[in-house]
């Protein structure tokens, strides 16, 4: 799939901006902080409806406006108009002028693979980043999994709740929390065999990708979960045994809401033992390997969105990862070092310059 052409208003550091783009390699390239990011991030946005460098998406409207607009012509099988309308009444989604109301399907229908080096939060942060990211990237390909995850949240916190007003109580009947618990237990496990299926699917690809940046080393992901290789029976009994525990702390003790992943390079965790570069190729194959599970599961090509690539990797790595590229998938380099990229790329690429806000095709 291709974006062919994008126009903002309001986004960022941009008033009004337009642009077509081409189906193969779009080049952005200026010094820092002259908006590159913020033309990457507008597409990222469009697909995935939320900006990824902030928990708060109205901080994309420009300075002193009240609205910010995102539109732009994506070609899957067919051509369809999106656009993005935010401002502080909430968010607006539309596809064809049609209103979207259910964020879950409009999600999957755009697929993005961004690189951004703020990604390496996927390695050195909490666990909870982590599941953020997992559950971004899931939820891109598959319009159940968003569904089961708020009805899980939701059951967690009315289970929480409950816990809490039986610990006020001398005499109880747990018979209200065996519902909840049941209900909790089916949705967690679908949630944890999807995001097992995930995991597995990227490590039929990343190792083999590694390898072919890094020349050593073999990487996978390692997916941690208390419900992982349990059975429904199983993890039902683990939640009778701790039941007075629970209520005395008023706190649902297990779930998925405790997953976690890690890397790891041969038996080295990759957090606690890995360079920077290697972090950054770590997560460039991720990446990667994301791409080939989408071409597998869903049959089209995504976007993909290099941003800031090159920043910290030498540039024998840089030429592995440009050699993996896919010449028919669209993508988007952004760049500082013009001089960096390779000549047969730059000859084959739409180049974009941007200024202060300005961009100018070359
Ligand atoms: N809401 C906003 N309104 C106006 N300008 C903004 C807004 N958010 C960020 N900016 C400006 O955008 C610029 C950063 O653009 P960015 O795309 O991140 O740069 P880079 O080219 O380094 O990727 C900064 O100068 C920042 O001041
Ligand atoms: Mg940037």
């Amino acid at each position: 799939m291709e974006i062919s052409s994008l126009k903002l208003l309001n986004f960022r550091n941009y008033e009004s901006l337009e642009l077509k783009f081409s189906p193969k390699v779009n080049l952005i390239y200026g010094k820092n902080g002259m908006g590159k990011t913020n033309i990457i991030e507008a597409i990222y946005m469009l697909g995935i409806t939320k900006t990824f460098r902030s928990n708060n998406d109205n901080i994309v409207i420009k300075k002193g406006k009240n609205i910010a607009k995102i539109e732009g012509t994506i070609k899957d099988k067919i051509i369809n108009n999106y656009k993005i309308i935010i401002s502080n009444a909430g968010k607006r989604i539309k596809i064809d002028n049609n209103k979207i109301v259910k964020i879950s399907d409009y999600i999957t229908k755009v697929n993005i693979i961004l690189f951004n080096p703020d990604d390496l939060k996927m390695i050195k942060d909490t666990p909870s980043t982590r599941r953020k990211m997992l559950n971004i990237e899931i939820s891109s390909i598959n319009s159940e999994y968003l569904l089961l995850l708020t009805n899980y949240n939701k059951v967690l916190k009315q289970r929480n709740a409950y816990l809490k007003a039986l610990n006020k109580k001398n005499n109880y009947d747990t018979s209200f929390l065996n519902i909840l618990t049941e209900q909790l237990v089916t949705l967690g496990l679908k949630i944890m065999l999807i995001r097992e299926e995930f995991i597995n699917n990227i490590n039929s690809y990343i190792s083999a990708i590694y390898y072919e940046i890094t020349h050593k080393g073999n990487l996978k992901l390692v997916y941690k979960s208390e419900f992982l290789g349990k059975t429904k029976e199983n993890i039902l009994k683990m939640f009778e045994k701790n039941i007075s525990r629970e209520i005395f702390l008023g706190k649902t003790l297990f779930g998925i809401q405790h997953d976690d992943f890690e890397f790891k390079v041969d038996s080295e965790i990759v957090k606690e033992y890995s360079s920077v570069g290697e972090q950054k190729n770590s997560i460039i194959s991720f990446k990667l390997a994301e791409i080939k599970n989408i071409e597998k599961k869903l049959h089209k090509k995504p976007i993909l969105i290099l941003d800031d690539l090159f920043s910290e990797l030498d540039s024998e790595k840089i030429n592995n990862i440009l050699a993996l590229m896919d010449e028919e998938m669209q993508t988007f380099i952004t760049t500082t070092e013009i001089h960096l990229v390779d000549k047969n790329l730059l000859a084959n690429s739409k180049i974009f310059h941007v200024s202060e806000g300005i961009v100018e095709e070359e």
